[in-house]
Parts: C-alpha cells; structure tokens; sequence
C-alpha cells in the first residue's frame, strides 16, 4: 500500500475549518492509503510557545482527530519529538541543502523581510519536514498549498541524496485537495477560518459550547440582498454557510441551494446552527471519552514503537552511505 504522511502542527486551537478542510480529507485517505500522522512539536518550538499550552495541546489535538473519525487501527499516530531520527536526519540532509535554497523557503523570508528577529530552527524547519517525510518513504504529502514549497524542497533533497548515494530515499509528491471545502471565516468571508488563539468570533473551535456555536453562526456577516444562493465572489457570507451545510450533511451545492431557496438569512442560519451543533457535540462527546481513558497512551506509544522501528532502520542505511560511526 502507497504510504502517505502527515503532521499536525499543535499550535492553535482546531476549528471547523480544520475538521472540513483538512480532518474529512484524512478519513478518506486512511482507507486507500498506508497512513501517517504525527504531531510535529519540534516544528511548534521554532516561535516561541507557551510550555504548559503545548503540552495539553498534543494530547488535546490527537484526542479530537480520534473523535473526529480518524481511525487508530488505520493510522499510525505518533510525536515527533520521541523519535530522535527525525532529527538525526535532519542534519544530514541540512549538511546537503544550499543557504541558497533555505533562504528562499517563504515562511523565513516572510518574517525575516518584516523585520522580525527569527530563530535558526525557524529557517532549517523546512529541512526537518523534509527529514519527517523522508525517513518514511513517504509517496504522498497531503499539505496545503503554503507548505507545497516545503515538500518540493524534500523531493530537491531526496534526488540530491539518490544522485550522490544511490537510490535512498523516495521523491515525495505533494498532494493538494483539489476542490475540497474551504470554510472561510463568518465575520470576514473572503479570509480563510484558520487555526486561532486570538479573537475567535469567525472561527468556531471544535470545543465551543452550543451557545457560542449558535451566537457566531447568527451574527455571520452576510449581504443584504436576502436571497439563498451560491454566488462565493458576490456572497461570500452565504457562500461559506451553504459550503458548511453542505459539507457536514454530505449533499451537494446544488441540493442544499435547492433545500434552502425559499429561505431567509435568519432561518437558514438557524439550520446550519443546528448541523454544526449536532456534528461538534458529537465529536466532543466522543472527545472526553477518549481524553478521560488510557486509550490515547496506548495508540501513541503503538504508533511511537512502529514509527521508530522504520525510521532506525532508514536511518542506519543513510549513516552507513555517508560513512557515520560503525553503521
Ligand atoms: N509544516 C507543517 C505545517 O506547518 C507541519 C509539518 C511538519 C508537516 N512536518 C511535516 C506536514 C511533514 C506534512 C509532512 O502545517
């Protein structure tokens, strides 16, 4: 079966968005593909982060992905910073990545333009995600397309490798969700609803209450013309919730845009309330099982033992082409 890898960095609170943008697209994979899914922490600690918050987010953000339907007998689950190979490999490969090349990695150049002061780990992080995915023989990368650049950096790397070695490592292809929902945010339609800790009025977390779910879904921006359509460039607004709707009952555009036609703002709002309310209760149920039993313990350290064995196994063939110790 083709392996496909992916990290979860555990920095922000997950919202809708993340379920329906990116979770939903996971629970289709596990079933075609070999999977795995870690928690990137190592990744998280390139900006500075709050060491309390970061803890409880690793087991808080497994504990959700579980209760959202990803499926631990399908995917190996495990954290990066528990392996030490990820990096291992990672300065074998810094050692054969150009400054050239690094410097030009987006996320470096974005901050470092604006004048902010960044750490060394901010600039090599790409070179770790390379090393995360390499050590794996990853085939398939599901990453959005501000991470496309990264995974094109590991394939670079991976050639260069093949090229100087011989053939070590698989090249990588980045696999970008076609026309998968974007959920944008509902104060600010024409901007993504992203993972967030500051104020959260557009983006609603998969661990809000129902009333907080209800009040955001209420005052979501929209127009002023009342009627239901799908029209994403003139209604974004209504777009977005119909795009909701539409995602979290599995129906078509078309079908909900038909179920809603005679509907007001106000109704309709009320209706998509009540999908997301059903749905996130739902997920939070199933979320304080799995956060109140050992079962989480008992998936990552599974996932740990199977990671490591993989990764040693590569690892020591990289150590022993180069010429390290006594590989
Ligand atoms: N850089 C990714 C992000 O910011 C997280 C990540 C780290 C990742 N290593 C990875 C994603 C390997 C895919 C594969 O979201």
């Amino acid at each position: 079966m083709k392996r496909i890898l992916t990290g979860l960095k555990p920095s922000g609170e997950l919202t809708l968005g993340s379920l329906i943008g990116g979770i939903k697209q996971s629970i289709l994979y596990q079933d075609k593909y070999d999977s795995f899914i870690f928690v990137p922490d190592l990744h998280a600690i390139t900006v500075p982060q709050d060491t309390v918050l970061l803890k409880e987010r690793i087991k808080k953000n497994v504990a959700l992905y579980l209760a959202c339907g990803i499926d631990p007998n399908k995917n190996t689950i495990y954290i990066q910073s528990e392996n030490l190979y990820h990096t291992n490999l990672s300065w074998i490969l810094e050692c054969h990545t150009y400054m050239g090349e690094a410097s030009r990695m987006t996320q470096y150049k974005d901050k470092t333009s604006k004048g902010e002061i960044v750490s060394v780990g901010l600039f090599t992080y790409p070179i770790l995600m390379a090393a995360d995915i390499l050590l794996y023989d990853t085939l398939y990368v599901p990453v959005g397309i501000d991470q496309k650049q990264h995974v094109e950096l590991a394939r670079d790397l991976a050639t260069r490798f093949n090229n100087k070695y011989g053939d070590t490592f698989i090249v990588p292809e980045p696999l970008i969700p076609k026309i998968g929902a974007k959920i944008m945010d509902l104060q600010n339609p024409t901007k993504k609803m992203s993972k967030s800790d500051g104020d959260t009025k557009g983006s609603i977390l998969l661990l809000d209450n129902e009333d907080v779910i209800r009040k955001k879904i209420m005052s979501a921006v929209t127009d002023s013309d009342n009627k239901v359509y799908y029209d994403m460039e003139n209604k974004p607004g209504i777009s977005n919730l119909l795009t909701i709707y539409s995602a979290l009952s599995n129906k078509t555009i078309k079908e909900v845009e038909e179920l809603f036609k005679e509907y007001n703002y106000g109704n309709l709002k009320k209706e998509v309330a009540n999908i997301v309310v059903a749905t996130l209760m739902d997920i939070q149920k199933k979320y304080q099982e799995y956060l109140n039993s050992e079962i989480i313990e008992e998936i990552l350290n599974n996932g740990n033992k199977k990671a490591s064995e993989i990764a040693k196994t590569k690892y020591e063939i990289v150590a022993k082409k180069i010429g390290l110790g006594r590989f």
